[in-house]
C-alpha cells in the first residue's frame, strides 16, 4: 500500500518532534503493509512553511536512517497547501512541492468550513496548467457533509479526492463516516490515506479502512484507493 497524505517527518509542521517519533510511525506503517509513503508537510498554510528544500533534505535523511534500521518503507516528498494566489507560480518554481516532486498532482486542504468563492476556478486554472488538485480529508469539511454535491462538482471539473482512514473506520466521528460513505457510495473518493500526525492521534494504518471500504464498493475497488491509485500519481500518471 502507499499512503499519499502524511505528516511524519520530524521538527517541520506539526508532525513528530523527533526522528526517533518518524521511525516509529514508519515501524507501525511497514506492519500494516505500506510500502511507499509520501510525506506531505504543511507548507504555505500562514501557520507552517515547510520549505521545498528542507523537505528533499529531511526526506533523504529519513530514507537513510529507515535503511539502517532495516524498515521496508521509501518515503517520498510533497506537502499539503492552502489554496492561494500565484499557488500555480509556486509549483512551477519549486516553492511548493508537489506528490513525488512530479509537477502534476498538489494536494490541498479548504478551509474546515466553508468552501471559499472561487474553488471552482482554482481547481479548473490548476488543471489549465497542467496541475491535477487532490482534495485533503474531504469528509472533514463541514461544507461538504452538509452538500456532498459540492464534491461532485469539483470532481467533474478535475479535482481528485483524499478521505482519511480513521473517517471510514468511525474513529473520527459520525459525521465523517456517513460523509465518507456517502462519497465512497457515489465514486467521489480516489485515494485512501492516514494523515498520521503523531503515534498518539491518527496511525499510519491503512488496512481497517480499506476493510470498511471493500464493504461499500468491493473488495477490488477498495484495493484501488491504497495501490493502484496512488502508485499512479506518484508516477505521474493520469487515474
Ligand atoms: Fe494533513
Amino acid at each position: 500500500m502507499i499512503d499519499i497524505h502524511t505528516h511524519l517527518l520530524p521538527s517541520i509542521d506539526d508532525g513528530p518532534e523527533t526522528i526517533e517519533e518518524s521511525i516509529e510511525l514508519c515501524k507501525i506503517a511497514a506492519n500494516d503493509g505500506i510500502k511507499k509513503i509520501v510525506a506531505t508537510p504543511h507548507s504555505k498554510d500562514g501557520v507552517y512553511e515547510a520549505k521545498s528544500d528542507k523537505i528533499l533534505e529531511a526526506v533523504d535523511v529519513l530514507n537513510l536512517k529507515l535503511k539502517e534500521n532495516q524498515i521496508d518503507i521509501e518515503i517520498l516528498p510533497g506537502s499539503e497547501v492552502h489554496i492561494h494566489e500565484g499557488l500555480v507560480g509556486n509549483i512551477e518554481s519549486g516553492e511548493v512541492l508537489t506528490i513525488n516532486n512530479g509537477g502534476k498532482f498538489i494536494l490541498f486542504e479548504l478551509p474546515f468550513v466553508f468552501i471559499p468563492p472561487g474553488t471552482d476556478k482554482f481547481v479548473f486554472n490548476l488543471k489549465a496548467n497542467g496541475i491535477v488538485p487532490i482534495i485533503a480529508h474531504a469528509e472533514r469539511i463541514a461544507a461538504f457533509q452538509k452538500k456532498p454535491e459540492l464534491v461532485s462538482q469539483l470532481v467533474k471539473i478535475g479535482a481528485l479526492v483524499q478521505v482519511n482512514a480513521q473517517g471510514l473506520t468511525g474513529r473520527a466521528g459520525p459525521g465523517d463516516k456517513k460523509c465518507v460513505e456517502l462519497l465512497l457510495k457515489n465514486r467521489l473518493v480516489h485515494f485512501i490515506a492516514s494523515d498520521v500526525h503523531s503515534l498518539t492521534g491518527r496511525p499510519p494504518i491503512l488496512s481497517n479502512a480499506v476493510d470498511c471500504a471493500a464493504r461499500i464498493v468491493g473488495e477490488e475497488e477498495a484495493r484501488a484507493l491504497v495501490c493502484h491509485n496512488p502508485e499512479q500519481i506518484i508516477n505521474g500518471l493520469d487515474i
